[in-house]
């Protein structure tokens, strides 16, 4: 499989363009480098493996990867390697404002300035929290050096009062039955201490575990790594053995261009409807093909994963947590069953330099209720559904397994919110005029209007509908909803309302079809009506006035085509310019 015979290795390397030669320039490269210890035949033209590291204590969920890096860096050694780490922006799910997603492509951006302008020639990255996967992904795809992702892994599971409860999952759930009277303010401060026992991400299948899943399926990873718990001994074995295998990665050139593939973004998006994953995981997959140049679109989305059965039971479609996934084989008996249904590209390429079916076929699953058969499967149609019409003319996205069935197919009345804040100041009063067959209606929540996107679409239901035992009715908006929430919510809606998408003109009373097996999301009212609205409609949002947020607001690409910067779409490759010294 390598592109070079062996009489071709060692072939000269990017890094000895700073390292190897003893000019000024040269001398100067090293002799900085060696103020940390660093003997002089570690710049001998052996590989130079970047650990790009998203370690960051405001991003608690990779609050453990300098620990991996130690790893990563042993196993680099072990090839043959010289490793060296370098930070990079971290963006954290849990703390950010407005929003960890408006900081996907700046960190993306971080990620391959840093990779292309430092004297490095292959990179492993160092991931977990939901943004940092796809962010790191994009950056290293726009440089295509040799590159491999190792995932923190997800957290032990939460457990409190002898029942499990997960990531994000038990937070939405707690928080309304706090509201609805179910669940006392106590009883929800004391669970806090039990949801979180480990390092990890997200213990649930919610963007983190999805995205780490999506690495694996692409190929970008070695097979097992997405779902080894954070805190378990594999997980540093894990990081090790990617430190070993990056080296031989360069030696044999082999590029994210050479892995992700169309071939592997379609197993990607087939093991998203058998992981029953993120919606979230559209956007990311849709940016990162973006950069490396695979024409994928939404309604590759529907079509490649309509009928696919979810068939990993886990939350919040299901009802196990990441553990037990890993406990019962994990991702590798996933992407098995999906080959021996035919649902496999099985010649895709892996890291590994072999091919995504030769690391699986030989693998067993361990627990049949964890991940079920087809015959029983937790949804028979799985995946994410992609919904158009005149609402929605560049479409929006629903996730069955998530939803209520009675749902899917269904006429309300819109409530309407015109903004995040509009929402939070209704929301809780009793006059509000609501009832559980209306459908809420969110705007300017999208990727200019928030700003960022926000996971507010699985807007909470008002304490009046709650307290009468009802935990779902239908949500659009233009938001998106974390990986670990649920509920008949209609995302991504576009164009988005901020510029004057259909979303923007819907009134309090207008009734709205939704119809989820013929994937239609109608406004009902006359094309007249429709156009008169628009003529008359004047956006809200302003632009922000300087700095990123600017930026953002300027370049930022509509959901529907995976809402990277209009200026970093692509692969611009690892060339450098020269020399300043
Ligand atoms: Fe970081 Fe969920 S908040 S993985």
């Amino acid at each position: 499989m390598s592109k070079f015979t062996p009489a071709e290795w060692p072939r000269k390397l990017r890094s000895t363009e700073w390292f190897g030669g003893t000019s000024r320039d040269h001398i100067y490269h090293r002799s900085w480098m060696k103020n940390q210890g660093f003997p002089a035949d570690l710049f001998d033209g052996r590989p130079v493996i970047g650990i790009c590291n998203t370690w960051s204590q405001l991003t608690p969920c990779n609050a453990h990867l300098r620990d991996l890096a130690e790893r990563v860096k042993n196993g680099i050694y072990e090839a043959g390697g010289l490793p060296l780490e370098f930070p990079v922006f971290s963006p954290g799910e849990s703390t950010l404002r407005p929003t960890a997603m408006m900081y996907r492509n700046m960190t993306s951006m971080d990620v391959e300035e840093a990779i292309r302008a430092n004297p490095l020639d292959g990179v492993v990255l160092l991931v977990g929290c939901d943004k940092t996967t796809p962010a790191l992904l994009m950056g290293a795809a726009s440089v295509d050096l040799p590159a491999i992702a190792v995932s923190g892994g997800p957290m032990l599971n939460g457990h409190w009062r002898n029942q499990q409860i997960g990531s994000g999952t038990a937070l939405w759930q707690m928080s309304e039955m706090v509201k609805s009277g179910e669940l006392t303010q106590d009883d929800f401060l004391e669970a806090e201490q039990a949801m979180s026992r480990s390092p990890g991400s997200c213990n649930t299948m919610g963007t983190a575990s999805t995205m780490a899943s999506m690495t694996e399926a692409l190929g970008m990873a070695l097979s097992g790594n997405a779902a080894i718990p954070a805190v378990d001994s594999r997980r540093r074995v894990m990081a090790q053995l990617s430190g070993r295998r990056i080296v031989d990665m360069v030696k044999d050139d082999l590029k994210p261009s050479d892995i992700m593939t169309r071939e592997a973004f379609e197993n990607a998006i087939r093991t998203n409807g058998a992981i029953g994953g993120s919606t979230n995981a559209v956007i990311h997959l849709l940016a990162i093909a973006g950069r490396v140049g695979i024409d994928l679109s939404l309604d590759d989305w529907d079509e490649l994963g309509k009928d696919i059965p979810t068939i990993v039971n886990l939350m919040p479609s299901g009802k196990y947590l990441m553990e037990e996934f890993f406990y019962a084989g994990g991702l590798p008996v996933v992407i098995k069953m999906l080959g021996e249904g035919g649902l496999l590209h099985k010649a895709s390429l892996t890291v590994s330099g072999q091919t995504i079916w030769s690391e699986v076929k030989d693998v067993k699953n361990w627990n049949d209720d964890v991940i079920r058969s087809v015959e029983n499967a937790l949804t028979p149609q799985g995946g994410i559904a992609v919904l158009r019409g005149n609402l929605a003319p560049k479409g929006a996205v629903l996730k069955p397994s998530a939803a209520t069935p009675s749902l899917l197919k269904h006429r309300g009345r819109a409530v309407v919110f015109e903004d995040i804040d509009d929402y939070k100041a209704k929301i809780n009063d009793e006059e509000l005029d609501i009832d559980e067959t209306c459908i809420m209606v969110l705007k300017n929540c999208g990727p200019k209007g928030y700003p960022g996107m926000a996971e507010v679409g699985n807007m909470g239901l008002p304490p009046k509908i709650l307290r009468r035992g009802i935990k779902d009715m239908v949500r659009i908006s233009d938001a998106r909803m974390s990986g670990t929430a649920y509920g008949t919510v209609i995302l991504h809606t576009s164009p988005e309302a901020a510029i004057g998408g259909p979303l923007a003109i819907v009134q309090d009373g207008d009734m709205i079809d939704l119809d989820v097996p013929n994937r239609s999301l109608h406004l009902d009212i006359s094309d007249e009506e429709m156009k008169a609205r628009l003529d008359a409609w004047a956006p809200s949002v302003e632009m922000p006035n300087g700095g990123f947020a600017q930026l953002f607001h300027t370049h930022v690409e509509g959901a529907d085509t995976g809402a990277d910067f209009d200026f970093l779409i692509g692969c611009r490759g690892s060339a450098v310019g020269k020399d300043s010294h």
